[in-house]
C-alpha cells in the first residue's frame, strides 16, 4: 500500500527536513565530544605513563612547576571557542525548524493528544481520524511540508517521530505548532514522549507518507460518508457508544473517544496496541479493559447478541 513500515525510529535515519537539521547538528555535537574526549583521555594516558613514578629514585621529586600564562589562556580560549561554535550551531538549527511558516495552501492538521490516543483532524480537508497521520511525500520540486496544531484534552503529552521531527508538547490550553517534511514514502513509528499516565506506553503514532495521488485517494475515502443500513447500526445508535464515538451522516457525534467513521481503514487499534483485525475489534469492544486497562472507554457489558451486531456494524466502516 504505502510502502514499507520503518519499524527502528531512529533520529539518525532522518527523512524529513526538521529531523536531518537536528540529525547534522547531533552529528557535530558528537565530533567535537568525541574530539574532546580523545584529547583529553589522551593527554592523561600519556602523562600516566611517561610521569609514572620510577623504581630507581623513590625519594627524588620531579622538578616543581608553578603557574604557566601560555597553558591558562590555552585553556580557557578553546572551551570557549567551542561553546561559541556550539551555540551559533544550535542557534541555526532552532531558527530554522522553529520558524518556518507555512507556505500557501500547504496542508494544515489539528492533533490533539488525549489518555491515550491521538485525535487527528484536517479542517480544510474535513478529515477527522485518530493514530495514524496521513501525508504526501515531499521532493526538492515540490515541497510539500505538513504543518501541525499541538493541543491536549487532558493533559501533557509530547508528540515524536524520531525521523520526521524533534519531539514537540502537546500543553493543555497552550497550543504548540510544528512540522514535518518527509522525503520518503512508507510508515514511520512514533510515540508520546512525555509520561501521561497509566497507559503512556500505549499511546502509539504511525505517520503514513503516501505519493500525492495516494494521498488524495485516502483523503476521498475518508471524507465519503460511511453506508447506511446495516443491521447492527440501529443497535450501535440506541447504546451509549454515540456519548463518545462519532460516525458521519449519522446521530453518533462524541468526542471523547475516537472518530468511528472509517475505523476499519486504521491499521491499530488502541492507539498502536494491537493490529485492526476484526477478531481483535471484537474483543476490544467486549471489554476493552482487558486490553489496555485505564482507558476510558469501560466494559459496556454487551450480550452476546448486541456484540454481534455492534461488530458487525462496525466491520462495514472501512
Ligand atoms: Cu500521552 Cu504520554
Amino acid at each position: 500500500m504505502s510502502g514499507a513500515v520503518h519499524a527502528i525510529a531512529n533520529i539518525f535515519d532522518a527523512v524529513s527536513t526538521p529531523a536531518s537539521s537536528i540529525a547534522s547538528l547531533s552529528m557535530l555535537v558528537i565530533a567535537v565530544c568525541v574530539a574532546i574526549f580523545v584529547a583529553v583521555a589522551g593527554v592523561l594516558v600519556y602523562t600516566i605513563v611517561r610521569f609514572r613514578r620510577p623504581s630507581a629514585d623513590v625519594d627524588r621529586e620531579p622538578p616543581q612547576v608553578y603557574g604557566s600564562n601560555q597553558i591558562e589562556i590555552a585553556w580557557t580560549v578553546i572551551p570557549v571557542l567551542i561553546v561559541i561554535v556550539l551555540t551559533m550551531a544550535t542557534a541555526r538549527v532552532i531558527t530554522e525548524v522553529q520558524d518556518k511558516r507555512p507556505d500557501p495552501g500547504a496542508l494544515a492538521v489539528t492533533v490533539v493528544g488525549h489518555q491515550w490516543w491521538w485525535e487527528i483532524r484536517y479542517p480544510l480537508l474535513g478529515v477527522v481520524t485518530a493514530n495514524e497521520l496521513h501525508v504526501p511525500v515531499s521532493d526538492a520540486a515540490h515541497p510539500r511540508a505538513t504543518f501541525l496544531r499541538l493541543e491536549s484534552a487532558d493533559v501533557a503529552h509530547s508528540f515524536w517521530v524520531p525521523q520526521l521531527a524533534g519531539k514537540t508538547d502537546l500543553i493543555p490550553n497552550h497550543p504548540n505548532t510544528m512540522w514535518i517534511e518527509p522525503t520518503v514514502e512508507g510508515t514511520f513509528l512514533g510515540n508520546c514522549a512525555e509520561f501521561c499516565g497509566l497507559q503512556h506506553a500505549n499511546m502509539l503514532l504511525r505517520v503514513v507518507v503516501q505519493s500525492p495521488e495516494e494521498f488524495a485517494a485516502w483523503v476521498e475515502q475518508q471524507r465519503a460518508a460511511p453506508a447506511h443500513g446495516h443491521d447492527g447500526e440501529r443497535v450501535f445508535l440506541s447504546l451509549s457508544c454515540v456519548n463518545c464515538h462519532a460516525v458521519a451522516g449519522t446521530a453518533a457525534a462524541g468526542t471523547f473517544g475516537p472518530d468511528l467513521s472509517h475505523v476499519m481503514s486504521r491499521d491499530t487499534l488502541g492507539a498502536g496496541l494491537i493490529p485492526n483485525t476484526t477478531a481483535n475489534l471484537r474483543r476490544w469492544i467486549r471489554d476493552p479493559q482487558v486490553m489496555k486497562p485505564g482507558n476510558l472507554m469501560p466494559n459496556m457489558q454487551l450480550s452476546d447478541r448486541e456484540l454481534d451486531q455492534v461488530h458487525g456494524y462496525l466491520s462495514t466502516l472501512k
